[in-house]
């Protein structure tokens, strides 16, 4: 039996803090109406204390979307609080986000403060949330570089506070991800009331290592993961959801399933990528323009002869219609024929190696081979039948 995974996106708070996506209310609503038909459960909206502009999004998402939880954004600061949840009137869902630093650097050079301190924040942070909303998430900012005795008493403690969901953030990237998996693995052993509540991974990407952390705290235990699309963020950027969500989906021993309808996967990333002028790389996976392109010989060969040998994910499962078998100098007789075939052109034999050497030349020459190309180069074939 597998357990249910929480996809919590974070795209419209952490993904939208990166310069020059900054989206409006109208935009973050057709956001939010897109990752509710994704399937997510929780949509962290904003961080209404923070501006106007982002308080007036989170009331009106709150009224646009009606299945995913609504999630508010706050410190652990009364009027932080206070703020999250009049944004959050309208929620059918609410969830009041709280948290403070719990590393060394945060306790002692943010904070300036003790780690008894801390707890007592923290405790009184959740305790007030819960005034106003039952749901209420604590995160632990910094916990990838936190002493992790330290980072055991303050989850048990929100817990005990009335924390629902308590969110482990590797907010700076830090943890490779055997390092990151011991430390929920240690949460799981060593906080008493654990069971009372959904343990959450927030990984960053500055060593290219978010979703590998991502998976890995979700093997120890982990069943909440907080995501973007596309792995927008500061920085290097968030785990990027699509691809926590088809590993999870090619790995059948990691015993969790969500609920993402995954052929949706690749309209919201386009989305994503227009609304918040953020280009994705071609070779991004999942999503990327090559993620299912072929271009060496021996793959296109390959994968003609049976899409697995080069595939492992069946691209209408993310939203993409079909592979593609790119023509380049690189391209073999194989994927030259396929595109003919295409074209409606059958040629066997010497004719085909004929033009495939002619192929070569022109490809050695030209970047992009165009139906047009191949038609001007078996020109004669054509009119020879
Ligand atoms: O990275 C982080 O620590 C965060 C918290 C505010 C959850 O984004
Ligand atoms: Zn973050």
């Amino acid at each position: 039996m597998s357990d249910k995974l929480w996809i919590f996106d974070t795209t419209l708070r952490d993904g939208e803090q990166v310069p020059g996506c900054q989206l409006n209310s109208r935009e973050k609503i057709v956001v939010a109406k897109a990752l509710e038909e994704l399937g997510v459960d929780i949509i962290e909206a904003g961080f209404p204390i923070s501006s106007p502009g982002d308080f007036n999004s989170v009331v009106e998402i709150s009224k646009a979307v009606s299945n995913p939880i609504i999630c508010a954004l706050s410190r652990a600061v009364e009027k932080d609080i206070e703020v999250a949840a009049e944004a959050l009137k309208y929620a059918k869902k609410g969830r009041i986000h709280t948290g403070i630093g719990v590393s060394p650097y945060h306790i002692q050079y943010k904070l300036r403060s003790t780690p008894e301190e801390i707890i007592e924040r923290a405790v009184r942070a959740v305790k007030f949330a819960k005034r106003f909303v039952e749901d209420v998430e604590f995160y632990a900012e910094d916990a990838g570089r936190a002493e992790k005795d330290f980072l055991a008493r303050i989850i048990e403690q929100a817990i005990k506070a009335g924390a629902t969901v308590v969110n482990i953030p590797d907010t700076t990237g830090y943890t490779l991800p055997e390092q990151y998996g011991a430390i929920i693995r240690h949460l799981k052993e060593n906080v008493s009331n654990i069971d009372k509540a959904i343990i959450a991974t927030h990984c960053h990407n500055d060593l290219g290592m978010a979703t590998a952390n991502t998976i890995s705290g979700v093997q120890n235990g982990a069943r909440q993961v907080e995501v973007t699309i596309n792995g927008i963020g500061e920085r290097a950027g968030n785990t990027s959801m699509e691809e926590v969500v088809m590993a999870i989906k090619c790995h059948h021993d990691i015993p969790v399933e969500t609920n993402i309808v995954t052929p949706k996967i690749y309209e919201t990333s386009r989305l994503i990528s227009k609304l918040m002028n953020m280009p994705v790389q071609p070779n991004k996976a999942i999503v990327g323009r090559n993620a299912f392109a072929h271009s060496s010989g021996i793959h296109q060969d390959g994968v003609l002869k049976h899409r697995e040998n080069y595939e492992i994910i069946d691209p209408k499962d993310v939203g993409v219609h079909e592979s593609s078998i790119v023509l380049t100098a690189r391209s073999g007789r194989a994927a030259l024929k396929h595109h003919l075939d295409n074209l409606g052109v059958v040629l066997e034999g010497e004719a085909l190696r004929e033009v495939y050497e002619e192929f070569l030349i022109l490809a050695d020459s030209k970047r992009d081979i165009s139906p047009k190309d191949l038609l001007t180069l078996v020109g004669k074939y054509i009119d020879d039948s």
